[in-house]
């Protein structure tokens, strides 16, 4: 499988600034670009913490399986957050088994490192109350942009989540049918997908997640393709459990 790469110097973009050609599994190129925040604001991470506590509130083990996880911020956004609504009640989430098709991106993770962007990622600490410096340390400046903000992220951190190079089709196919107690983050990942994927992706959702599983998809998803999955996640058995903000999360009913 051919990867290209390239690097956007963007503030927008730190180890993020990614973006490469992936062959899909129907041969055609398809471009992905890697973008992602801490906190991205398609989502209230508040919310999403009490949801998962209140849901999974019978359950003594639950599995976070975020695919498509970028450069960590996704996972660890949900890492701090889950530790601020719950503190020791938060460890049965952990550790979050976080992948991405990108092996550079996870090698870079896997080291502990994380470009941190300016804006909205240094606001939103404050918003959810959490002590940055409790997770990240500033690192010198890489030469690749004096706008990139390197961090280290802290050991505490690091430990929650567990990363691995996979690719979303490929980590659900070599999953057990209806997996209980899972939730299952593919965020803004579906646009990057050619339809054949998509369509394959939506039913390998379906096979694999069992009665009360947890799906969450993101605003890029469903602003490009939402008339497309959601459709798919109902007749799949799941039922729309709420949306924080512009990501709706599903779960797997009962009679499905
Ligand atoms: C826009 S980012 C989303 C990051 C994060 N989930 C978020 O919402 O902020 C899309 C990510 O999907 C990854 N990706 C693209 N195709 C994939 C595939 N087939 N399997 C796994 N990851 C894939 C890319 O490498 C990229 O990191």
């Amino acid at each position: 499988m051919q990867i290209t790469n390239n690097f956007i110097n963007s503030p927008y973009f730190g180890t993020t600034g990614h973006s490469y050609l992936r062959q899909t599994k129907d041969k055609k190129e398809k471009p992905a670009i890697c973008y992602t925040n801490l906190f991205r604001l398609d989502m209230n991470w508040d919310y999403f913490a009490s949801f998962l506590n209140r849901h999974f509130r019978n359950s003594d083990k639950v599995q976070i399986l975020n695919h498509a996880c970028s450069d960590g911020s996704e996972p660890y956004t949900i890492a701090m957050t889950l530790e601020k609504k719950l503190d020791k009640k938060a460890d049965k989430f952990f550790p979050i088994k976080a992948f991405d098709y990108c092996g550079e991106l996870i090698e870079e993770a896997k080291k502990g490192r994380i470009n941190i962007t300016y804006d909205p990622d240094e606001l939103c600490f404050d918003e959810y109350g959490i002590d940055k410096s409790k997770y990240f340390t500033p690192e010198s400046p890489n030469n690749r942009s004096s706008q990139l903000k390197p961090h280290r992220v802290n050991e505490n951190l690091k430990t929650k989540v567990e990363f691995r190079q996979g690719d979303i089709l490929e980590s659900l196919s070599d999953m057990e049918n209806n997996t209980k107690n899972t939730v299952l983050m593919c965020r803004n990942v579906v646009p990057y997908l050619s339809s054949k994927e998509r369509r394959e992706l939506l039913a390998l959702i379906s096979e694999k997640m069992g009665k009360d599983s947890v799906v969450v998809f993101g605003a890029y998803d469903m602003q490009n393709f939402g008339s497309f999955i959601h459709p798919c996640m109902m007749i799949g058995g799941f039922k729309k459990a709420d949306m924080f903000y512009d990501s709706p999360v599903y779960v797997k009913r009962e009679d499905s």
